[in-house]
């Protein structure tokens, strides 16, 4: 084998390598994690006006309680439930609902993505 196919098949190697470290980390990332989701919804206090299964929390029903939420067909009666709608209706509360009593929280991105994961969990 000469010096240059070596190099090639070297180079072949780091590159598949590249790649399936690549496929390993997205579907992580677009799918969002169950334990950060469960962190992010008590940071950005959102037991606080939701019961929500799996986390303690106040026992002021403002909002519905979200039991059962991966099970339901709508959200707040307005957008068909789906990931997207949900990171949606998390991030953009007021957009789709003007003036109900949910805030827009300035949830980020990924902190709702791993918030939606837990909630699918919620079947
Ligand atoms: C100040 C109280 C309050 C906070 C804080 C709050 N919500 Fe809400 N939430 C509400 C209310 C009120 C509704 C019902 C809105 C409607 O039906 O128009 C609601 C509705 C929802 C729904 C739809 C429930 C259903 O039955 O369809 C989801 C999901 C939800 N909130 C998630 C969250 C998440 C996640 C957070 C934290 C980022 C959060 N909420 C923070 C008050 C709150």
């Amino acid at each position: 084998m000469t010096r240059s196919q070596i190099a090639l098949i070297a180079l072949t190697l780091l590159a598949l390598t590249a790649c399936r470290n690549d496929s390993e980390v997205k579907p992580v990332h677009a799918e969002g994690d169950l334990e950060r989701g469960r962190l992010a919804l008590t940071q950005y206090a959102c037991h606080s006006c939701h019961v929500i299964p799996g986390i303690t929390g106040s026992s002021t029903f403002v909002g519905p309680s979200l039991s059962g939420m991966a099970s339901r067909p709508m959200i707040a009666g307005k957008l068909p439930n789906s990931r997207d709608n949900m990171m949606r209706w998390i991030m953009q509360t007021q957009d789709v609902d003007p003036g109900n009593a949910m805030p827009d929280m300035g949830v980020t991105e990924q902190h709702a993505r791993d918030m939606v994961t837990y909630l699918d969990s919620l079947k």
